[in-house]
């Protein structure tokens, strides 16, 4: 067997098989393999033509047809299956080759594999790949991890099959061991606030003017031709506007409204409390798709909870649509603000040094949340790097402010006629809670010194406190 494959990837399910195709497309020669060998000769048989493919049954001819230092991208189910095949690669490779992980993998286990690897003088990769499969066949956003030196390698293959926006490759280094797959987990934690506050703003519309989902479709249509201009607007139009054959109606009315999630907004989530980040509008989010399975509690509730809601009545359609849509904006910023919050906190937390800004400029194409309001959230960056708060931006500070009294009058709206809008109230509440000049938090470190001694600050002179609440209730230093 020749070593003459520059690129190799195990694992060939609809995402493996697409990225290989898309190597091959860009005139890599690929190495291929699948655990069944059939697999691999129908990706052959049916995409041969694309490009130059060389197809290996064992692992170990896998291998020796790579180029050192050899890159290989595997392409199995997180966890486990992922732990698996890197031990069966491992004792057939060689000081500086390269092992990628282009799964959804939790940044923990990436940061332990990296290290594992490194024990063997290998570089572990673990980096995320958005823009789903056909993202994967025809331009991926790639947030690749890991060592500097193994970019050096991987870099501009990965750079040449990643989508473009102004010729620029949607991937770049990000950071250190699991830097990569982290930005990937914050990327999918706003991809589930995206799709949440889009979710809210279709129920607002439907509830609020009796829209059917083809009117509301074509809103959404009109809304990707502004600031809303984004892949996740753009397909809820086209979801909207479809009829389900079977029966004749509107698609989503027959779509049963209970959301799932693999896990990758649940880790957000998770990662957000560890760190201290209020990501609201995300954990709101990802908290809405439990509640919408909780299926106990919404059928104990159904017909018993009193609503005492009011009704809709919308004098004027375009001044509301206009208000959703402006409401819908402004949530979505604090949505990206909270994520590029939380991987500025994580890039100090592990010493990864990653650019926001390059973050940005990435995501801008190939990814689920490729966005126009990206090339915005780059420039903001670039205007000061280490900006402490994306709304605090000068650019933003006026796009969104503008919306402020439309988003009070959607959000207070929604709560009088009993609409639920986690989202957009938590991130108006957000919004409100990081402008306040004074918030309640004074009363809940009194409440803490109370009952537990927790001591407290004063406002006017340094030094941490406490009352001996429970005798004479004079402060003393602590
Ligand atoms: C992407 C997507 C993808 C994600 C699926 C399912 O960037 O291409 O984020 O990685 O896993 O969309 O996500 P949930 O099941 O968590 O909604």
């Amino acid at each position: 067997m020749s070593a003459r494959a520059q690129i190799g990837v195990t694992g060939l399910a609809v995402m493996g098989r697409n990225l290989a195709r898309n190597f091959a497309r860009n005139g890599f020669t690929v190495a291929v393999h699948n655990r069944s060998f059939g697999r691999t000769q129908s990706l052959v048989a049916d995409h041969g033509h694309e490009g130059e493919f060389v197809a290996s049954e064992s692992l170990e001819d896998f291998v020796a047809s790579l180029e050192r230092p050899r890159k290989v991208i595997v392409m199995v189910q997180a966890g486990g299956p992922t732990d698996a095949v890197i031990s069966s690669l491992v004792p057939l490779l060689e000081e500086g080759d390269i092992v990628i992980d282009a799964g959804n993998a939790h940044f923990p286990d990436t940061r332990r594999r990296e290290a594992e690897l490194k024990a063997h003088g290998l570089h572990f990769v673990g980096t995320g790949v958005s823009g789903g499969e056909e993202g994967a066949l025809l331009g991926p956003s790639i947030m690749p991890g890991g060592s500097a030196e193994s970019y050096e390698w991987l870099g501009p293959i990965l750079e040449k099959i990643a989508a473009k926006v102004d010729g620029v490759p949607c991937c770049t280094y990000v950071g250190p061991d699991g830097a990569g797959h982290f930005v990937k987990m914050v990327h999918n934690g706003i991809e589930y606030a995206d799709m949440q506050l889009i979710a809210e703003a279709y129920d607002l519309l439907k509830q609020g003017l009796g829209a059917s989902a083809a009117q509301i479709g074509e809103i959404f249509a009109q809304w990707n031709s502004g600031d809303l201009e984004s892949f996740l607007i753009e397909i809820t139009a086209e979801v909207l506007a479809q009829v389900d054959v079977e029966t004749g109606a509107a698609f989503v009315d027959v779509v049963l409204d209970r959301a799932e999630q693999k896990g990758t907004g649940r880790w957000t989530v998770q990662n957000a409390l560890d760190l201290g980040v209020p990501i609201t509008g995300i954990a709101e989010a990802t908290f809405a798709r439990a509640l919408s399975g909780s299926v106990p509690q919404r059928a104990a509730a159904a017909g018993v909870l009193q609503g005492h809601a009011g009704q809709w009545d919308v004098t004027d359609r375009e001044a509301f649509i206009e208000d959703v849509r402006l409401a819908l904006y402004a949530s979505k910023v604090v949505a990206y603000s909270q994520g590029f919050d939380q991987i500025a906190a994580a890039s100090a937390e592990f010493g990864w040094d990653i650019d926001r800004g390059a973050m940005a400029r990435i995501w801008r194409g190939g990814c689920i949340i490729r966005a126009r309001f990206l090339d915005r959230i780059t420039e903001a960056y670039e205007r000061d790097e280490d900006l402490p708060l994306l709304l605090a931006d000068e650019y933003f500070t006026g796009a969104v402010g503008n919306g402020v009294p439309a988003w009070r009058r959607v959000v207070s709206q929604a709560a009088l006629n009993g609409v639920p809008t986690p989202a957009f109230s938590s991130s108006l509440a957000y919004y409100d809670g990081v402008r306040a000049q004074r918030l309640p938090a004074n009363l809940i470190q009194a409440q803490r010194d109370y009952f537990g001694a927790h001591t407290y600050q004063r406002t006017d002179r340094p030094g941490t406190f406490h009352v001996q609440w429970t005798t004479d209730r004079t402060e003393v230093e602590a």
